[in-house]
């Protein structure tokens, strides 16, 4: 029996892989400089820095560009070719610019026979764009995402990779209207959203300025399962 499986760039994606300036300005590269020191002193060596690195420079123009995967390489030891072999493979490093907020809608299995599928068409309509594309303002970035391990609050929305459970079309554009609206946003859990260029630098490894609120406990979707297992006297068979 053969498998066939089609491999390829998400749909919404541009062919090109890598574009924008070729240079930053010089001031720009010395304050980049300045906190990579700090990411890359982290590491044993320093091409280990490349995943964090990759999220300061997308911090800079929202995406990656020629002159963040050159930053990356000179700053690194490495390549162009290859870091940007391994900013092509990972979805979260975008190819394109980026709004203040990137809304990306699961459709993955579980959550678009919950409604994913049909989050992402009402978006689209409210918003007026495909999946891929930013609205007119540069508030919102919409796209379809891939499991993001909340299954158990299907369907989910991320916002700047914040989890959104148990959406439905109505809240979901609810959620977009805020947005656009710079109202306030809090997330199912953590503090409150911030601007994606803010995100990508907490990815980066850099201080997150937001508020601590605390580690997140297991909610009760995720518990229910083990408690019913509990209640059966269910175990897992001993490791070999
Ligand atoms: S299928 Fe949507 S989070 Fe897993």
């Amino acid at each position: 029996m053969s498998i066939d499986l089609p491999l390829g760039s998400r749909p919404e994606e541009p062919i090109s892989p890598i574009g924008g300036p070729r240079r930053y300005p010089a001031e720009v590269t010395a304050r980049l400089a300045d906190d990579a020191a700090t990411i890359i002193a982290r590491y044993p060596q320093a091409r280990s820095a490349l995943l964090p690195l990759l999220h300061l420079v997308q911090s800079q123009d929202s995406y990656l560009t020629q002159a963040g995967i050159d930053f990356c390489a000179a700053q690194l030891g490495l390549t162009h070719a290859e870091v940007t072999a391994v900013a092509t493979f990972y979805t979260m490093y975008r190819r394109s610019p980026t709004g203040r907020y990137l809304v990306g809608v699961c459709t993955n299995t579980l959550c678009a026979i919950m409604g994913g599928d049909a989050i992402l068409a009402t978006l689209q309509d409210h918003l007026g764009i495909p999946a891929g594309e930013t609205t007119d303002d540069g508030t919102i970035t919409l796209e379809h995402i891939e499991c993001n391990a909340a299954c158990d609050y299907a369907p989910v929305v991320m916002v700047n990779w914040e989890f959104f459970d148990n959406q439905t079309p109505s809240s979901a554009t609810a959620l977009a209207d805020e947005l656009r609206a710079g109202n306030t946003v809090v997330p199912t859990r953590g503090a409150a959203l911030c601007p994606f260029s803010q995100t990508s630098r907490t990815l980066a490894g850099l201080p997150d300025p937001r508020p601590d609120t605390g580690p997140a406990s297991a909610g009760e979707a995720t518990l229910a399962g083990l408690r019913v297992a509990r209640a059966n006297g269910m175990t897992t068979p001993e490791a070999p």
